[in-house]
């Protein structure tokens, strides 16, 4: 991990549709503002079920339609993540509940919080599961409202250049 960036560890269940989604919309978003230089960017799953395996082909293909390409591998979030990222950024309540019973101390607690709660007109906390639910584009559209505020948020804190 380059302790010189800024990271963040975005985390869903399985780590083939959600927290890949944030990563890619993530990653577009620091591109975007040419900061990608200063931050590491990478997803996990609270779950082992999928380790390995690439997002999953529905969340590519709805995040392609906005010009964003998934490059993650699905991996299972450990204990450690906590010292080497800044900030743990869960998708949903249960996902959240799971990390916070890894997290050991104040200073991982700190790095802990939720996608939703950076976007101010959320209409609620958690990033809906579209594995069986099939709303892709819509859980691409909350990603992209969590990421715009979580950089601005990311920014100030940090006193990046905007
Ligand atoms: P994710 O979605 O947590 O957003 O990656 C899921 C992927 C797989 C499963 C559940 C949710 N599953 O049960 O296999």
């Amino acid at each position: 991990m380059p302790n010189d960036k800024i990271s963040v560890c975005f985390v869903c269940l399985g780590n083939i549709c959600r927290s890949p989604t944030a990563e890619g919309v993530m990653k577009k978003l620091v591109d975007d503002s040419g900061l990608a230089e200063g931050f590491f960017i990478d997803s996990a799953g609270t779950g082992a079920y999928h380790a390995g395996e690439p997002a999953d082909a529905r969340s590519a293909a709805a995040a392609k339609r906005r010009g964003v390409i998934l490059t993650s591998s699905a991996r299972l979030f450990v204990a450690s993540d906590f010292e080497s990222f800044d900030y743990v950024v869960a998708m949903d309540s249960k996902n959240h509940a799971h990390l916070k019973r890894l997290a050991a101390g104040e200073a991982h607690h700190r790095k802990l919080s939720m996608l939703r709660s950076f976007d101010a007109l959320a209409d609620g906390i958690d990033v809906p599961d579209p594995y069986y639910d099939d709303n892709f584009d819509h859980v691409y559209d909350i990603c992209l409202a969590g990421c715009t505020g979580l950089l601005a948020h990311v920014v100030e804190k940090h006193g990046l250049p905007r």
